[in-house]
C-alpha cells in the first residue's frame, strides 16, 4: 500500500483550481453586472448567446435558467405535450425523461449500446414502427460524446418529426465534424457547476438553426410574450441571469484550453489502464469527445470505488439505477430486463477523476491504485 501512503486526496472535480487564476476576470465581470443593476437578460446576456451559438455553429442561442429548463422548452416550442411520444434513453440523468414527463409526453425508451453508451441507432427502426406516436427524437450526447445523430435525422426528416439534442453534458462536443447542437433541430446545454462550461450555479441554453424556432423559444421564457403584457402561450419563467452569462463568457474564452487538457487526461488514463478495465473509446463518428466524464467499465465496481476512496480517490457512478427502473416511471409499467445494455451499464460504470487541472501525477497515481486493486501493479 505504499501508493496510498504517498497520496493525498484527489477529488473527482476540483472547480477551485480552475477558479483561481480566473478570480480576477470573473470578479470583475460580476461587479460589472452588480454596477449596472440590470440582472435579467439584456445586453450582457444577449453577449454572451451570440458568441455561444458562433462557439456551436449554431444560427441562434437562447440562454434559459438550467438544462431541465431548456428541455422542457424545446418540447413546448415544438408542441410536444399530452398523448405524445418522445424517443430517449433510459441511460442518462432523470432530467432527460423528467422533461418529457413535465411536457406531459411519453418517455419511449431505446437501449444504448455498450461502446458509446449512447442510444443504439440499430434499435430506432423498430422503435418507430412501434410507437406511431413519437413526435421526436431526443438523443443524449453522454458523457460528452455524440451520439450517432445522423441515422436519427434521417428517419426523423422521412417522419417529420424533431432531433432534440441533450447536449448538457457535450458542449464542443462533435458528430462527423459539427458541434453538439448544432445537428438536430434543437440543441439543449446545461450550465450546472459540473458541466465543461459550469456557471456559478444553475443556468443552460437552447441553440437552433431555425429563425420561428427561436423567436418561440425566446417568447417562451418569459411567459410565452411576443411584446411586453401580450402572450401567445403559457410558457414559463425561465431565464439565463446577467450574472451567469457574464461568468460564462469569462469562462468561454478558456474552453477549448480546457477540452484539450481533458482529452489529454482522457488519452493517459486509457494508456495506464489498458488491459486493466475497459476505458471509454471514442467512436469514428465522435470526431471529439470532450470527456465530461471519463468512465471507466469494470469488474467488482463498488468494491473498487469503496478502494478508490479509501485512497482518497473520489469516484461516481452515473447513473446507478437506469430511468425504466425509477420509482417515478413506474407506472409505465417497466421491468427489469427491458434494457439489459443500461442495466448491465449501471452496475459497472465508473467515473474517475478527469478535470483538466489535474496532473500527470495524479492520473499516473489514481490509474497506479486501480491496477493494484486488480493486483496489476
Ligand atoms: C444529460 C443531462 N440532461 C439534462 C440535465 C439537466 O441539466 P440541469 O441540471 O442544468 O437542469 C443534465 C444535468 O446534469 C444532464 O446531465
Amino acid at each position: 500500500m505504499a501508493t496510498k501512503a504517498r497520496l493525498r486526496s484527489i477529488p473527482l472535480l476540483d472547480l477551485t483550481r480552475q477558479y483561481q487564476p480566473l478570480r480576477e476576470p470573473i470578479q470583475t465581470a460580476i461587479s460589472a453586472v452588480i454596477e449596472s443593476q440590470r440582472f435579467i437578460l439584456g445586453a450582457g446576456v444577449e453577449h454572451f448567446e451570440q458568441r455561444f451559438a458562433d462557439y456551436c455553429g449554431a444560427r441562434y442561442a437562447i440562454g434559459c435558467a438550467s438544462g431541465t429548463d431548456a428541455l422542457e422548452l424545446a418540447l413546448m416550442a415544438l408542441d410536444i405535450g399530452a398523448g405524445d411520444e418522445v424517443l430517449t434513453v433510459p441511460f442518462t440523468f432523470f432530467a432527460t425523461a423528467g422533461a418529457i414527463m413535465s411536457a406531459g409526453a411519453r418517455p419511449v425508451f431505446v437501449d444504448v449500446e455498450p461502446e458509446s453508451f449512447n442510444l443504439d441507432v440499430r434499435q430506432l427502426d423498430h422503435a418507430l414502427a412501434t410507437h406511431p406516436r413519437v413526435k421526436a427524437i431526443l438523443p443524449v450526447h453522454l458523457y460528452g460524446g455524440c451520439a450517432d445523430t445522423g441515422p436519427m435525422i434521417e428517419r426523423a426528416v422521412a417522419r417529420r418529426i424533431p432531433v432534440i439534442e441533450d447536449a448538457a453534458q457535450a458542449v464542443g462536443a462533435e458528430w462527423q465534424g459539427r458541434r453538439a447542437g448544432a445537428i438536430g433541430t434543437v440543441g439543449c446545454f446545461s450550465f450546472f457547476p459540473t458541466k465543461n462550461l459550469g456557471g456559478f450555479g444553475d443556468g443552460g441554453m437552447l441553440t437552433t438553426d431555425n429563425e420561428d424556432l427561436a423567436r418561440k423559444l425566446k417568447a417562451l421564457r418569459i411567459h410565452g410574450s411576443v411584446e411586453k403584457y401580450m402572450h401567445q402561450w403559457p410558457g414559463m419563467n425561465s431565464r439565463l441571469d446577467a450574472l451567469q452569462a457574464a461568468v460564462l463568457d469569462v469562462k468561454l474564452d478558456h474552453l477549448d484550453d480546457w477540452t484539450r487538457a481533458r482529452q489529454r487526461n482522457a488519452a493517459l488514463y486509457c494508456e495506464l489502464l489498458s488491459g486493466v478495465v475497459t476505458t471509454p473509446a471514442a467512436q469514428p463518428y465522435q470526431t471529439s469527445h470532450v470527456y465530461n466524464q471519463f468512465v471507466i467499465r469494470c469488474a467488482r465496481r463498488d468494491e473498487l470505488r469503496a478502494f478508490l476512496a479509501e485512497s482518497g480517490v473520489g469516484t461516481e457512478v452515473y447513473y446507478p439505477l437506469p430511468l425504466h427502473l425509477q420509482p417515478a416511471l413506474v407506472s409505465y409499467g417497466h421491468k427489469a430486463g427491458d434494457f439489459p445494455v443500461s442495466e448491465q451499464l449501471a452496475k459497472e460504470v465508473l467515473a474517475l477523476p478527469i478535470f483538466a487541472e489535474l496532473t500527470e501525477e495524479e492520473i499516473t497515481a489514481v490509474a497506479g491504485l486501480i491496477r493494484e486493486f486488480y493486483g496489476r501493479a
